[in-house]
C-alpha cells in the first residue's frame, strides 16, 4: 500500500532500480512494555548523508552529514535507544500531531460543539496532548527510488483520540534525495469535520549534536511578522512587525545575538519559541528560512508550504542524556518547526486548521543540507 502524494511524482517511483540497493536498512530498535516490535530505518543517499527514522513517533533519531572538510557528525538531538523516545518530553526528531503547538485551555468549538482536549502544558494543550502522534507506532513502508530512499509513515487516529473528533488517517513520507534533501510530505483526511496542524520537532545543531549551544547559529527567516504571545505563550491574535525587535532575522543574525535582551517576548518564551508569519503568496512551497553554523561551514535551508514557522532555541533542555554519552544543555539545539499558527482553532483571523470530510489536508517542508566554504575538489 504505497500512497502517491502532493511532492512524489509517479515517474520518479517508476524509477525504482539497482542503483539505489543498499540505500535502505532496517532494523529493530526495541520492543515497547505491550511486546509490540519498533523499527528503526536507515535512509542512504549517494553522498553518505544518512538519515534514521523510527516508526515510534514518527521520530528522526539521528541525520548524518559532512562539514566542510567532508567530516560526518550527527547534527539533530535524540536518544539511543527506543526508552529514551518513550519518555521524551522535549519531542526530539519527533512527528506532531493532531495539533502542533498550543491550543488555549485546549479548547476549541466546531460547529457549534465545544471539545475539551488533554491541557497537558500548564493550562494548555501542547502538541496533540499525552499520546500525541509522537507515542504511537506507525505503520511503515520503505522504498527505492532512482533519485533517493522513502519511507512512508502511516496511522489512523480514531475518533476522540486526545479528544480530537472524526476518524483521521495520516500518511508522513520523508524522502532522503540525493541533492541531500530531506523531503518530508504529509497527508490527512478526515471522516468528520476536525482541526490538523502537523508538524517535525528536529533540534538541530549543526556543529554537531552535543557540542555546546546553538547561539553561534547565523539565522535569516523570511517573515515580516510574527504572533506574539501572553504568558502560557498563546498568541495575542495580533500579528506584529519583526522591524525594529530582536525578533527581525531578514538578515542573517547569531542567534544569540540577541536573545538575552529585556524584551518581554523574549521573556515570556525564555528565548525564542515563537511563530513566524512566513512571507508567502499562499500554500506554495518557498524558503522559510537559512541557518549556517561557522566552525564546521554545515548550513541547512527550510522550505515550506505552510504559513508559520516556530522558531525553539531549547530553552527547556536541561542535562539531557542523548546519543553518543552526549549531554544535551540549555540551548543546546534549535527547531524550526513549519506549521499553521498556535491556537488557530480560537483565533477566527488566522489561517484555518479545519479540515472536513472530502478536503485533504497536504503539507511539505523540506530541509537541504549544504555546506559553506568548501575547497574545491582538484
Ligand atoms: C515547542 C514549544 C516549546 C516546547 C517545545 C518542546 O517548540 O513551543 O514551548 O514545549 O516544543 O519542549
Amino acid at each position: 500500500m504505497l500512497i502517491l502524494c502532493a511532492g512524489l511524482s509517479a515517474p520518479l517511483l517508476a524509477g525504482t532500480n539497482q542503483r539505489s540497493k543498499g540505500r535502505l536498512s532496517k532494523r529493530e530498535f526495541g520492543k515497547l512494555a505491550d511486546g509490540t516490535t519498533v523499527d528503526i530505518y536507515t535512509l542512504r543517499n549517494r553522498n553518505g548523508v544518512q538519515v534514521e527514522i523510527t516508526n515510534y513517533g514518527g521520530a528522526v533519531v539521528s541525520i548524518k552529514t559532512p562539514d566542510r572538510r567532508g567530516q560526518m557528525a550527527d547534527i539533530v538531538l535524540g536518544y539511543s535507544d527506543l526508552s529514551g523516545y518513550v519518555a521524551d518530553t522535549s519531542y526530539f526528531g519527533a512527528l506532531i500531531g493532531r495539533y502542533a503547538n498550543r491550543i488555549a485551555q485546549g479548547k476549541f468549538t466546531l460547529n457549534g460543539v465545544e471539545y475539551q482536549l488533554a491541557q497537558n502544558n500548564g493550562v494548555n494543550h501542547l502538541h496533540g496532548g499525552v499520546r500525541g502522534f509522537n507515542k504511537v507506532v506507525w505503520y511503515a513502508i520503505e522504498l527505492n527510488l532512482r533519485d533517493g530512499v522513502l519511507l512512508q509513515l502511516a496511522y489512523v487516529s480514531k475518533d476522540k483520540e486526545e479528544g480530537y473528533p472524526g476518524n483521521l488517517s495520516v500518511i508522513a513520507t520523508y524522502m532522503l534525495t540525493d541533492a541531500n534533501d530531506l523531503r518530508i510530505v504529509y497527508t490527512a483526511t478526515t471522516e468528520k469535520e476536525t482541526v490538523v496542524n502537523l508538524t517535525h520537532h528536529s533540534y538541530f545543531n549543526l556543529a554537531g549534536a552535543g557540542a555546546g549551544d546553538v547561539l553561534n547559529h547565523q539565522l535569516k527567516i523570511n517573515a515580516n511578522g510574527f504572533t506574539p504571545v501572553d504568558e502560557t505563550l498563546i498568541p495575542t491574535g495580533e500579528l506584529k512587525t519583526v522591524k525594529g525587535t530582536p525578533f527581525d532575522f531578514s538578515r542573517a543574525t547569531a542567534i544569540g545575538s540577541r536573545i538575552n535582551k529585556a524584551d518581554e517576548q523574549l521573556i515570556r518564551g525564555k528565548g525564542y519559541d515563537h511563530n513566524f508569519v512566513l512571507n508567502k503568496k499562499g500554500h506554495e512551497l518557498s524558503l522559510a528560512a537559512s541557518v549556517y553554523e561557522p566552525s564546521s561551514g554545515r548550513a541547512m535551508e527550510m522550505w515550506t508550504t505552510e504559513p508559520g514557522m516556530q522558531l525553539y532555541t531549547g530553552n527547556f533542555l536541561d542535562k539531557v542524556h542523548g546519543k553518543a554519552g552526549k549531554i544535551y544543555n540549555y540551548r543546546g539545539g534549535f527547531c524550526l518547526e513549519a506549521q499553521h499558527f498556535p491556537d488557530s482553532p480560537n483565533k477566527p483571523s488566522f489561517p484555518s486548521t479545519v479540515l472536513k470530510p472530502g478536503q485533504r489536508y497536504t503539507q511539505t517542508t523540506v530541509y537541504k543540507f549544504m555546506v559553506r566554504g568548501a575547497k574545491a575538489k582538484p
